[in-house]
Order: structure tokens, then C-alpha cells, then sequence
């Protein structure tokens, strides 16, 4: 079984690479900023709240985190050849918690790939897609917030997982292809 972390600053390809893993690998995708998001589309309490912090580039409540993910995690690592987590764990008390879960579900977290991609670029990419994306949170004002609370409060992440000798730094600047090619390796190293 394959339990996957993609982590990394915003813009860094999570989504983008997420997409070519579960492709190749038949895993399944838990997106937390995607799960927010459909919330909002559909204006529940949750959906509502949770927009106040992601428009302002904040991370929202670890507990509304937990309510819309356990379950799921727990659903998804049934029966299946595995999960990729994108964009959760997002701080260390998310990352205990997961590990904390992974116990009680008899699973193991595999490894964190953790895309490393310069702040420029990801600017640039963030910039590019808020013309089209309709995302409330990809303006230059709220990208430069959570580009600083992704090196606070997200960052620390990796060394956690460091600790445990389940973390690959990726270089995620370069083609999609190519980037998909280093992820690739390092998947396949640990099959
Ligand atoms: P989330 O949805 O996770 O957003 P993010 O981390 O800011 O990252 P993005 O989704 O913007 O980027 P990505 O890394 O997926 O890159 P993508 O592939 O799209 O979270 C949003 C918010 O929700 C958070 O700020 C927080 O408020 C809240 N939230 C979510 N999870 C939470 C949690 N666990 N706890 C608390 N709060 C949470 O690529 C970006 C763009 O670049 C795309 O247009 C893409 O086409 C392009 N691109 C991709 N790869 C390349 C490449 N190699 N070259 C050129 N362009 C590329
Ligand atoms: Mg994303």
C-alpha cells in the first residue's frame, strides 16, 4: 500500500502532480483545499466560515479540518492500493493527528514528497491561474500570506517527518513531465 504526503508553498504543483500519481499509481486523491472549496460552492456553515480564513490566506480551524477528513481517510485507505494527502497535514498537530489515525487504521504514511519550487515562480504560477481560477485566494496580497503561514506553520511539517526517515525533498521547478519523472523514481523506490 501506497500512503502518500504531497506537500510544499502554494503553487508548487501539489494538485498538478496529485493528478499524474493517482493516475499511474490507482491512488486515491484527498485534496483538503479541494474539499473546502466544494463547501464553498455549496454555502454550507462550513463552506461559509471557511472562506473567511482561506480569502484572507489564513489556514481554517484544525478541527474543521478533521471533521471533513477522518472519515474519509478512513474510508479511502479501505480496500484500496492507497491515498495521496494533498495539502494536509498542513502543521505538526495535523501531522500528529494523521499519525495518530494511521495507528488505529492499522496503516503507515509511506513518505512526504515535499516540492520545493522558488517563491518567483510560484508567484508567477498563482498570478497566472488567478485569471481564470474564480479562487478567492489567488490575488497578490493573499498568495504573499500564504506564502509567509506556509513557511511558519507548514514548513516544520517536513522536519517531522524528517525525523522518521519518511521525507524526499522533489525539485518542482521545470516541466510537469520532468518533475512527474523525479516523483516517479522516488515512488518506485519505495514500492
Ligand atoms: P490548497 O487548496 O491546498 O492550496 P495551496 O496549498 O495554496 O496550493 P494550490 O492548490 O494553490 O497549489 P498546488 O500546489 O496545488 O499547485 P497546482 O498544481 O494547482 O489550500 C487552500 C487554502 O485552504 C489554504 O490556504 C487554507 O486556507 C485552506 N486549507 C487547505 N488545507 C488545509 C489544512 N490542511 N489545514 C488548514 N487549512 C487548510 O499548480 C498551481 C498552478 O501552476 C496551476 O495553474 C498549474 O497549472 C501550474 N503549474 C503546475 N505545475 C507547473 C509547472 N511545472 N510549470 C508551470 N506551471 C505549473
Ligand atoms: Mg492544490
Amino acid at each position: 500500500m501506497l500512503n502518500i504526503i504531497i506537500c510544499g508553498a502554494p503553487g508548487c504543483g501539489k494538485g498538478t502532480q496529485s493528478d499524474l500519481i493517482v493516475e499511474k499509481y490507482t491512488l486515491k486523491h484527498l485534496s483538503t483545499g479541494d474539499l473546502l472549496r466544494e463547501e464553498i460552492a455549496k454555502k454550507s456553515d462550513l463552506g461559509v466560515e471557511a472562506e473567511s480564513y482561506i480569502s484572507k490566506g489564513n489556514l481554517v480551524p484544525d478541527t474543521m479540518i478533521f471533521s471533513i477528513l477522518s472519515k474519509a481517510i478512513e474510508e479511502q485507505t479501505k480496500n484500496s492500493k492507497g491515498i495521496i494527502l494533498d495539502g494536509f497535514p498542513r502543521n505538526v498537530a495535523q501531522a500528529e493527528a494523521l499519525e495518530t489515525l494511521m495507528a488505529k487504521l492499522n496503516k503507515e504514511t509511506t513518505i512526504l514528497l515535499d516540492l520545493q519550487v522558488d517563491n518567483q515562480e510560484l508567484i508567477t504560477r498563482l498570478l497566472k491561474r488567478g485569471e481564470t481560477s474564480g479562487r478567492c485566494d489567488d490575488n497578490l496580497e493573499t498568495i504573499k500570506k500564504r506564502l509567509e503561514v506556509y513557511e511558519s506553520k507548514t514548513a516544520p511539517v517536513s522536519d517531522y517527518y524528517r525525523n522518521k526517515n519518511k521525507y524526499a525533498a522533489i525539485n518542482g521547478m521545470g516541466t510537469i513531465d520532468e518533475i512527474f519523472g523525479r516523483i516517479s523514481s522516488v515512488i518506485d523506490s519505495k514500492r
